[in-house]
């Protein structure tokens, strides 16, 4: 028995906001010139206020089930990762979007592991296919713009939102398309990347205002520094415990957080950017979305074949980072 990729789906909202659009719109003090030299982000899709992150989830799946051809209720279990659900505690946002899709005979639970959540939903939905489940439906999808601080501008222009699914079958076959992971946790940086309150640690008290502290903050260095690391780390150990060589992989599919980063650890891998494949000009930094979204873009554009190796490497709050070795 194996795990087979059935399909990879994505949406994000309509709403598409150029970098010059997003300065006027929140009167942020920045230009196209800074965000497209620092980061490559030229644009995001921004969610209305009335859609919530499991309309957003709810899209994607449903496009990623038709893809595949696979029927709500062939569902087994929905894994939502994502680090903005509808309700910040409970209940979990995959019990929404179970209701959404009208999966009934699904179980359904959130894995929150920031920006690597989709890679570890990809080994959690893997490993329960071979623990018996025949279709498992894994969802990376953020509402980011509800956690961003419009006044901090090293921040605010980073984010958008979106969601890519894939669904997972059983398989005869001997080989299955996800075929090995790498996860990793550097919890001694947690504090880089974070919303400080609101959690049991700094809970939210009746009566105080609610101020910086809900929002997104981020020690922009620190996580950049990391994040080249763990990127050249991810993809070093993966091809050498396969020994693959940079010729056998089709493409690199990284977590699209800065262009900038990419940069960096494809040259100290000695890697031409060609393998890697990029779209965060178009839809910034998704969170656990972008891999999904990246992977459905690809599928679109016809840029894959069946067989074709792929290594997804992602980063961010945690600090935790991973990857996925995939045969499309
Ligand atoms: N527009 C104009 N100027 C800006 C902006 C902006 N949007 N943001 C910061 N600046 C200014 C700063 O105020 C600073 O000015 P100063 O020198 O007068 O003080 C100057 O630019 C340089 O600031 P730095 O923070 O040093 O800029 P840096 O080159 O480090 O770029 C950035 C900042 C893009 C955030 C970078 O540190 C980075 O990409 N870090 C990693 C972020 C990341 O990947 N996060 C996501 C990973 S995890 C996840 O996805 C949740």
């Amino acid at each position: 028995m194996a795990v087979e990729i059935l399909s990879v789906g994505a949406y994000t909202p309509p709403n598409r906001v150029s970098n010059d659009q997003l300065a006027e719109i929140y009167n942020i003090d920045t230009s196209d010139e800074w965000i497209r030299s620092h980061t490559g982000i030229g644009s995001r899709y921004i969610a209305s206020e009335e859609e919530t992150c499991t309309d957003i989830a709810h899209q994607a799946s449903l496009r990623a089930l038709e893809k595949a051809g696979v029927t709500v209720d062939e569902l087994d279990c929905i894994i939502f990762t994502t680090s903005t659900p509808d309700y910040k505690i409970f209940p979990a946002s995959a019990s929404i979007l179970q209701d959404k899709l009208g999966a009934k005979n699904a179980g359904a639970f959130d894995l929150a592991q920031g920006c690597t959540g989709f890679i570890y939903g990809l080994e959690v939905g893997r490993s329960m296919i071979l623990g018996g489940m025949k279709k498992v439906l894994v969802v990376g999808a953020e509402k980011l713009s509800t956690y961003l601080n419009w006044n901090d501008r090293s921040t605010c222009v980073l984010f958008g939102d979106g969601a890519g699914a894939v669904v997972l079958s059983h398989t005869n076959e001997d080989k299955s398309d996800i075929f090995d992971k790498y996860l990793r946790s550097e919890g001694s940086g947690a504090e880089a990347l974070k919303v400080h309150k609101g959690g049991s640690k700094n809970p939210l008290v009746i009566g105080e205002p609610v101020d910086e502290d809900s929002f997104i903050f981020m020690d922009g260095r620190q996580v950049y520094n990391f994040a080249v690391r763990s990127v050249t780390e991810v993809i070093r150990i993966l091809m050498e415990k396969h020994n693959i060589s940079i010729d056998d992989l089709k493409y690199i599919v990284p977590h699209q957080a800065n262009q900038r980063i990419i940069q960096a650890a494809a040259k100290r891998l000695g890697m031409s950017m060609d393998k890697f494949y990029l779209n965060i000009e178009e839809f910034a930094n998704t969170s656990a979305a972008t891999i999904p979204i990246a992977l459905n873009e690809m599928d679109e554009k016809g840029l894959l074949e069946k067989g074709d190796l792929i290594l997804t490497v992602g980063f961010g709050a945690g600090l935790a980072y991973g990857g996925n070795l995939l045969r499309w």
